[in-house]
């Protein structure tokens, strides 16, 4: 799925600059240029963070 129309970037590679360090929107347009035209999808990119950032944290919760 496109996440960023203007910039064709897509969620899977949203998400692998997530696992590659990025921890903000901020990060996000500066490593994908996510939101850097029109800004439209910086909500999406947002949720996509989130989301990550809540599965990251819970498989860190989860005893191995
Ligand atoms: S859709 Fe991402 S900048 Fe326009």
């Amino acid at each position: 799925m496109y996440v960023c129309i203007c910039n064709n970037i897509t969620e899977r590679q949203v998400r692998e600059a997530i696992d590659d360090g990025a921890r903000s929107v901020r990060d996000l347009n500066r490593s994908l240029s996510v939101g850097s035209e029109c800004g439209k999808c910086t909500c999406v990119a947002r949720k996509i963070l989130k989301r990550e950032q809540q599965e990251q944290a819970m498989e860190l919760a989860v005893p191995a």
